[in-house]
């Protein structure tokens, strides 16, 4: 479960958000919807702890982490979709390639 307890983001006087309370629990799938320019990728990277909440704080069940995608277009553009998915978890898409480098060697057997 992530939760988001209190959560308040302040850029200079303006608040982008105030007092956020909102749990994400296992086995559902969610979606944040919003306006250009709402706050979703920002919510995101708070979630994500790239950026700093002004006020409060997000907590995540212990053993458990969070994957992440940047929001940009073209950054995946010569990665396959599995590639691009893994790559969400930098330590796990370094132990997939060199697993792959591996099983490339032609005298290594099972
Ligand atoms: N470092 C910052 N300093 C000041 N304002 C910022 C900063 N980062 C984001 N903002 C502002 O916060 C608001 C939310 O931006 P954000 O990128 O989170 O929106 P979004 O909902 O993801 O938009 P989009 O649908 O275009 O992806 C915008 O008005 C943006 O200009
Ligand atoms: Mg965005």
């Amino acid at each position: 479960m992530i939760s988001a307890n209190n959560v308040t983001l302040r850029f200079g006087k303006k608040a982008l958000f105030e007092d956020v309370n909102i749990k994400f629990t296992e086995g559902n799938c969610y979606g944040l919807i919003g306006a250009n320019g709402a706050g979703k990728s920002t919510f995101l990277k708070i979630l994500s702890g790239e950026l700093e909440t002004t006020n409060g704080d997000i907590s995540i069940t212990p053993g458990q982490r969070m994957s992440v995608l940047e929001q940009d277009h073209f950054k995946y553009d010569s990665y396959s979709v599995m590639d691009t998915v893994i790559l969400g978890n930098k330590r796990l898409y370094e132990i997939m390639k060199e697993k792959d480098a591996i099983y490339a060697k032609e005298d290594f057997s099972d």
